[in-house]
């Protein structure tokens, strides 16, 4: 079996993502105690090296290592965030990251078959694609041809989660082409093309890997967590639901009437955004979560909203509903708080995307290529058990409240 070395860790979901493929970890990093407490209580702690990527020994990492994966901190390469770009304090991480690779090559003799790394889709224009640019180079100088592709969890969930994932192969890999077709498509948009021809003095190739479905499997009223629906203290009172209607801009308002006219209860999500100094709510109408993020500040918590004829109500999306949204159904441990897994959660990679994109680029890499190629299942079925459970908590708040 194969192994892989995961940094960046949080609380396993590439692992979770990748041994049912076939793929065997053997070593992890996370600088969280926190998120290493999720990871233990899902994986145990046997591979687990909590600490600074900076610390991380070379001689830690097991030799024959054949993937290395690192899903490193956006915060300075967002659009949301403060735009340091990739030598800022937090995205920087990837450089020692990326030193590690290149020692364990020189220490090993051969460098792990293939890397991959992800972040928001905001690096791809970071500092003008300086950023990205350089952590190609560098994969380059190690002996990587790279491919640079998009794939959005809502392919696979509920949720619009766009990212921008690097995969590395040695240069030599069959599966590689020496260059790309420069075709635009869902998976290398324009701005990836773009990318490639500004930076043509890079290595780049066209890994094997189709385009991802348009449309996930699921809906939003399959991630819906039917006990906290029967929790009357989650609903908004209903003149906070009746305040946040009539502050609406109409056409969010609208949105939520057009979903008021179809039979049956419909689900949205809603952030609440500060326009011209108020905060006013803005609803998801597509039937996909807006993309999950860690619970910072007031703007950052998403909340669903249940729409049932002309009436509605809402609560703050649950840790099991931001999990879901993940591709994940595993509890967390006891004791974990209800912000703390939404943060673990919104700040992970998507079980079901990972998976998918892992399973087409290195299949070639394991043995006996996927042995379960599941993504959905489990989610779904035990999802849709909770889903007869009837909820008559929350106040329901007519939309045409003023
Ligand atoms: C985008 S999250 C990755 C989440 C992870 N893939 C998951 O599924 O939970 C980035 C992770 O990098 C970790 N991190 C940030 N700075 C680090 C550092 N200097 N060394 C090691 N880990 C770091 C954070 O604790 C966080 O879990």
């Amino acid at each position: 079996m194969p192994t892989f070395a995961e940094f960046f860790a949080g609380i396993g979901l590439v692992r979770m993502a990748i041994e049912p493929l076939g793929w065997q970890c053997c070593f992890a990093n996370d600088i969280s105690e926190e998120k290493a407490s999720v990871y233990t209580h899902w994986f145990g702690s046997d591979h687990l090296a909590i600490e600074d990527v900076r610390d991380v020994q070379i001689e830690d990492v097991p030799a024959g290592v054949a993937l290395f994966t690192a899903s490193f901190p956006c915060i300075d390469v967002s659009l949301a965030g403060n735009r340091n770009g990739i030598n800022g304090r937090h995205s920087g991480a990837v450089w020692p990251f990326l030193d590690l690779v290149a020692r364990y090559s020189r220490r090993t003799g051969a460098a792990p078959r293939a890397v991959l790394l992800e972040n928001v889709v905001g690096l791809i224009a970071s500092n003008g694609g300086r950023d990205l640019a350089g952590v190609i180079r560098n994969l380059n100088q190690i002996g990587y041809r790279c491919d640079v592709v998009l794939v959005d969890a809502k392919s696979f969930v509920p949720q619009s989660r766009p990212r921008v994932f690097i995969i590395g192969l040695q240069d030599g890999d069959p599966t590689i082409t020496r260059f790309p077709a420069g075709e635009e498509s869902r998976l290398r948009p324009a701005a990836v093309i773009k990318f490639f021809r500004q930076n043509r003095d890079l290595c780049f190739g066209e890994s094997s890997i189709p385009l991802p479905p348009r449309m996930p499997l699921i809906g939003l009223d399959s991630i819906v967590d039917w006990l906290a629906h029967n929790q009357a203290e989650l609903w908004w009172p209903p003149d906070k639901v009746a305040r946040l209607i009539s502050e609406m801009n109409p056409i969010h308002r609208e949105r939520l009437r057009s979903l008021g006219r179809a039979q049956g209860p419909r689900y949205a999500t809603m952030y609440r955004r500060v326009r011209q100094g108020r905060a006013v709510g803005e609803i998801r109408a597509d039937g996909i979560a807006g993309c999950l993020r860690t619970p910072v500040g007031g703007s950052s918590v998403q909340f669903l909203v249940e729409i049932d004829s002309d009436r509605i109500r809402i609560r703050p999306m649950t840790a099991i509903e931001y999990g879901r949204l993940q591709g994940v159904t595993l509890d967390l441990p006891a004791g974990f708080r209800e912000r703390q897994g939404l943060h673990a959660f919104g700040d992970a990679v998507c079980v079901p995307a990972v998976r998918w994109l892992v399973g087409h680029a290195f299949q070639h890499l394991t043995e006996s290529g996927p042995t379960g190629k599941r993504p959905l299942g489990p989610l779904r079925d035990r999802m849709l058990e909770g889903k007869k459970r009837i909820s008559s908590v929350g106040a329901r708040v007519p939309i045409h409240a003023r």
